[in-house]
């Protein structure tokens, strides 16, 4: 076995990224975190206690209040969001989160804290945490970097099938419209905007299987990993 590393997985909304990073964690016998998942319990959080995230002095109260952690599901042995005590990995994967996480996301104190706790879990490596900014912000020098990218059309398909099975109601024209204005946000905002790193490799994955991108990925890794 080599030396634990650091693996991130950045890129756009909805290209794969916690699908490629978990199946990466599990070959790898690593943690994975979903740094998207703290980022919409935090937003759950205001929604539901009606806060502005554009008022500092509600910020830092929320954030005074928040506590995130994960937890293994022992029936499907999955990794889950709770915020305060609470499992929420379902509701935050709801499209209202989904309209207003970007904003949240954008607030630098809201960023301060979740980087802060992401740099946490990351201190005895052994972790795939896949997101926005994490091989650029979290962990700069992640000893492997990958940037995954898809077509648009690609990505809003599979993000449509994944939210059509919880609510039946949602059209692909709601998803498409959310999908861009969230890589817009990510994108464009002032503090730690979604960037390819540039020691990051580039991982296109519009025409690869979920095994196939594994197999890239684990190349990727394998590569980058020094003996013990
Ligand atoms: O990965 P996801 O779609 O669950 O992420 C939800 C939102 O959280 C995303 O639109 C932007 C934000 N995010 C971020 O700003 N930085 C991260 N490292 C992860 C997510």
């Amino acid at each position: 076995m080599g030396k634990k590393i650091i693996v991130t997985v950045d890129g756009l909304s909805s290209c794969g990224k916690s699908t490629l990073a978990r199946a990466l964690a599990k070959e790898l016998g690593y943690i994975y975190i979903d740094s998207g998942a703290m980022y919409r319990a935090i937003t759950l959080y205001f929604l539901r206690n009606n806060l502005n995230w554009n008022d500092p002095r509600q910020v830092e109260e929320a954030l005074g209040n928040i506590e995130l952690h994960f937890e293994t599901n022992p029936v499907t042995q999955r990794s889950e969001m709770h915020l305060n005590g609470e499992n929420v990995e379902y509701i935050i994967r709801d499209i209202v989160v989904a309209e207003k996480v970007s904003e949240v996301a954008a607030v630098k104190e809201i960023r301060s804290f979740a980087v802060a706790a992401q740099q946490k879990m990351g201190e005895k490596k052994g972790i795939v945490m896949d997101g926005r900014d994490i091989g650029t912000t979290v962990f700069p020098k992640a000893e492997v970097k990958i940037f995954m990218t898809a077509d648009e059309a690609v990505r809003v398909e599979r993000r449509f099938a994944e939210m059509y099975d919880k609510n039946p109601n949602i059209t692909l024209e709601e998803v498409k419209t959310n999908i861009e204005l969230r890589d817009y946000i990510d994108s464009n905002r002032e503090v730690s905007p979604l960037r390819k790193a540039n020691d990051a490799i580039v991982l296109d994955n519009t025409h690869l299987s979920e095994k196939e991108q594994l197999q890239a990925a684990l190349k990727i890794v394998q590569g980058r990993m020094q003996p013990a």
